[in-house]
């Protein structure tokens, strides 16, 4: 039987999101990857109690997290039942939807149809009463927009989740998606871009854009998949995202170019007394758009690495330049 770290809320630093009244860790634990079927179920609870236990009170899913979709929720389901239960209200469990889900024209993307009947499907795949924050994951060019939201503001209204989110929108329609929920009266409590020092999109506009609407900022993928970290300093490791096949990460990403300029982050974190993950995670919370940053792992080592990067987002104006000139060599 779990029970929790009785001091886990007094390393962790949280962050209001946006203008709401929730607060979230800078660090939060996403299940992407390493929670599917091949996942062992002591692994998955050993990061899940870990994280918790560290003061990471916000688990991120979606509809097809696996692989196979949907094995992620259920391994999660199943965590929750065996030992979380009794720790629920001090959880922010959020879920998506928006990528295919099953086969016809009501499997994917933005329709009323499609996000209703898969956030009932995430619901009864955690065995959860609700989520936390319901996201549509990806934008919809052909749904209308309002369309869209208002699924988001229904799933709200009807007690499926608590708040609203939107994943992968760019400024533009980001700051449209923001104006209707809204006015519909269910504000939307984050974004969800893709963020990290490797890819800075969201600085051409949409921090600004979640900034000036009180929208919060979760970035994903802060550690650019594995690749900000030590973890690829000496080769490639067997059990790494990159030896692992995954069409997000391939061995032929970790170039001669990119090693070297890890290696002079490196010299920079350790400077600042950190290692490379915590430093390029600081580095995502350093701006002030941003609630929380959003890691993977695949061992509660790495979760506790990470988590000691909160609370130290402060660089110093050399800092920041060095980075830039090293990143400038290497991008996504
Ligand atoms: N909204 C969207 O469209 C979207 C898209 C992608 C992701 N996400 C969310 O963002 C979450 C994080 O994405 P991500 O997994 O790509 O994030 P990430 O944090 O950039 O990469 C995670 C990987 O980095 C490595 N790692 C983590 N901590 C480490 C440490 N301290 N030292 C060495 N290596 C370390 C591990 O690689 P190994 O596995 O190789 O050990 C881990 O699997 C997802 O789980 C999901 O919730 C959302």
């Amino acid at each position: 039987m779990y029970n929790a770290n009785e001091s886990r809320y007094d390393t962790m630093t949280y962050r209001r999101c946006g203008r709401s009244g929730i607060q979230i860790p800078e660090i939060s634990l996403g299940l992407w990857h390493n929670f599917g079927e091949a996942a062992t179920v002591e692994n998955a609870r050993d990061m899940l109690t870990a994280a918790f236990d560290l003061g990471i009170t916000h688990f991120d899913i979606a509809n097809n997290y696996g692989p196979p979709p949907g094995s992620a929720e259920i391994m999660f389901g199943r965590i929750m039942r065996s030992d979380l239960a009794p720790y629920r209200d001090e959880m922010i469990i959020s879920s998506k939807a928006g990528y295919l889900m099953w086969p016809g024209p009501y499997g994917e993307w933005g329709s009323r149809k499609y996000l209703i009947a898969s956030c009932d499907a995430s619901l009864k795949r955690t065995g959860l009463a609700y989520f936390d924050i319901f996201y549509h994951h990806r934008p919809d060019p052909d749904t209308p927009l309002i369309e869209t939201m208002s699924a988001l503001d229904w799933i709200v209204r009807s007690g499926k989740a608590l708040y609203a989110g939107i994943s992968n929108y760019g400024p533009d329609e980001a700051a449209e998606a923001f104006k209707i929920l809204r006015e519909l009266g269910t504000p939307c409590l984050i974004h969800q871009p893709k963020y990290s020092m490797l890819f800075r999109e969201p600085e051409n506009g949409l921090l600004d854009v979640c900034e000036r609407a009180g929208a919060g900022v979760i970035c994903f993928s802060p550690l650019a998949g594995g690749r900000l970290t030590d973890r690829y300093l000496g080769g490639i490791p067997k059990d790494s995202r990159a030896a692992g096949g995954s069409p997000f990460l391939s061995s032929g990403q970790i170039t001669p170019a990119l090693l070297s300029a890890l290696s002079k982050l490196s010299d920079i974190a350790s400077e600042r007394g950190q290692t490379l993950a915590q430093m390029a995670l600081s580095w995502t919370l350093r701006h002030s758009a941003v609630t929380s940053a959003l890691i993977g792992a695949s061992s509660k080592s790495q979760i506790e690495d990470c988590a000691k990067a909160a609370g130290f987002a402060k660089f110093s104006g050399e800092e920041l330049h060095k980075i830039d000139e090293i990143i400038r060599t290497v991008s996504d």
